[in-house]
C-alpha cells in the first residue's frame, strides 16, 4: 500500500513528541478493518497514552499513532469480518493498544466499528465513539439505571458527562449535575436539574441519587456517598491504583474502564442519528494543522465547549 500521513511519536512524552509524518498502513488482520478516515476526534485519553501512562498496554514499539475516535469509509476487511464490508460508512475507535486515528488511514478491530447513521456528518460521527461508549456503559451497563431513577453527574458538560446526561434522559432517568458556575444555564438547557457548581455542598442534595457518576475524578468519596440513596452506586472513570483497590472492595464505589463493545457504540450512534444525543463541536482543523490545536487543547483544558475535530479530505 502507498505511504500515508498520520500524527505519530517515536518516544513517550509531552505534546512536543508529536510529528506529522509518513507511515506505511498495514493490512487489516483477522477480525480487523482498514478505514479511510474522514474525521477524527480528540479525547483526554489521547495525551495520557502518548505520555506513557498505560505502557503496560501500549508497549515500547515505535512509532505509535495518536488518536482513538474516527469516522470514515471501510477500504479493506480482514478474515472473519462479518458485519462490515468495503465501502461502508462507519464510525469507531482504534483502541488503546493500536491507536492511530489521527491519520489518513487507520486499522481497527471490527468490534470497535459500527455503521454511521446516514444523516450524521463525518465530524458529528467522529465525536461519538469514546464518549458515547463510556456514557452507555456508565449509565446502562454499570449504573443499571431504570426509568424513574435519578443520577448525579459530576462534570455534566464535559464530553462523557454531556453524553451520559443525554443517554440517561433517553431512559427516562432524571439527571442532576455539576459544572462550571458560568455554564449552569447551558446544563439546564439539556434538561439537567438541579445544576450546581463544581464545589457544591453535597449535604444539600443528600440521599437523592441511585447513581453518582464522577466524570472528572475530583468528587470526594464522602460527598458521593452523601448524595446516594441506600443501595446506590458511585461510578468513577479516572482510575488510580488506589481507586482500583477501593473498587475491588465491597461497597458502592466502582471504577469503570470502558470496554470496546459494538452494541454500545451502536446505541450511542443511533441516539445521535435520532438527534437525542448531541455533542457540540468546538473546533475543526485539517490533519496537517492538527498538532498545534491538540497542543492548545491539552495545555488549556477548560472550558472547551465541545470536541476538537480533525478532518481529512
Ligand atoms: N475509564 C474510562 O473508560 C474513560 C473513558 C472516557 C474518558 N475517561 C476519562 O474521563 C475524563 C473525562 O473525559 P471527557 O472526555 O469527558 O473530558 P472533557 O470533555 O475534558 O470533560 C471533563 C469535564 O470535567 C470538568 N471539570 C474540570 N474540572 C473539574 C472539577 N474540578 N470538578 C468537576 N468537574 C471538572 C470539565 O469542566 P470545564 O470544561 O468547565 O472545565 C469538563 O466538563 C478524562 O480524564 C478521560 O481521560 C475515562
Amino acid at each position: 500500500m502507498t505511504t500515508m500521513k498520520r500524527i505519530q511519536y517515536h518516544q513517550y512524552g509531552g505534546p512536543e513528541v508529536m510529528r506529522f509524518e509518513d507511515f506505511e498502513p498495514r493490512r487489516p488482520g483477522s477480525g480487523e478493518v482498514r478505514v479511510r478516515v474522514r474525521a477524527a476526534a480528540a479525547n483526554p485519553m489521547d495525551w495520557g497514552l502518548r505520555g506513557g501512562h498505560l505502557k503496560v498496554m501500549t508497549g515500547r514499539k515505535f512509532p505509535r499513532g495518536v488518536g482513538n475516535d474516527f469516522a470514515g469509509v471501510v477500504e479493506a476487511v480482514g478474515d472473519g469480518v462479518t458485519r462490515l464490508s468495503v465501502g461502508d460508512e462507519v464510525l469507531g475507535l482504534a483502541g488503546i493498544k493500536a491507536s492511530g486515528a489521527f491519520a489518513e488511514v487507520v486499522v481497527a478491530e471490527e468490534e470497535g466499528v459500527v455503521k454511521k447513521p446516514a444523516n450524521l456528518s463525518w465530524e458529528e460521527a467522529a465525536a461519538i465513539p469514546t464518549v458515547g461508549l463510556t456514557a452507555v456503559q456508565a449509565m446502562v451497563n454499570k449504573g443499571k439505571l431504570r426509568a424513574g431513577q435519578a443520577v448525579f453527574i459530576h462534570g455534566c458538560l464535559g464530553g462523557v458527562g454531556r453524553a451520559a446526561a443525554q443517554i440517561a434522559l433517553m431512559h427516562d432517568v432524571s439527571v442532576a449535575g455539576s459544572c462550571r458556575g458560568t455554564a449552569i444555564e447551558e446544563a439546564h438547557g439539556l434538561g439537567i436539574t438541579p445544576v450546581v457548581d463544581f464545589d457544591f455542598d453535597a449535604t444539600k442534595l443528600a440521599g437523592r441519587f441511585d447513581v453518582v457518576f464522577d466524570t472528572a475524578g475530583t468528587l470526594p468519596i464522602s460527598a458521593a456517598r452523601t448524595l446516594l440513596r441506600p443501595g446506590g452506586r458511585i461510578i468513577d472513570i479516572n482510575p488510580t491504583p488506589a481507586k482500583f483497590v477501593r473498587s475491588a472492595m465491597p461497597g458502592p464505589y466502582q471504577v469503570l474502564m470502558a470496554k470496546t463493545i459494538a452494541a454500545d457504540i451502536e446505541e450511542a450512534a443511533r441516539a445521535a442519528g435520532k438527534g437525542t444525543l448531541r455533542l457540540p463541536i468546538a473546533r475543526t482543523v485539517p490533519l496537517s494543522e492538527a498538532i498545534p490545536a491538540l497542543k492548545e487543547l491539552e495545555r488549556n483544558r477548560t472550558p472547551k465547549g465541545g470536541k476538537l475535530i480533525i478532518t481529512i479530505d
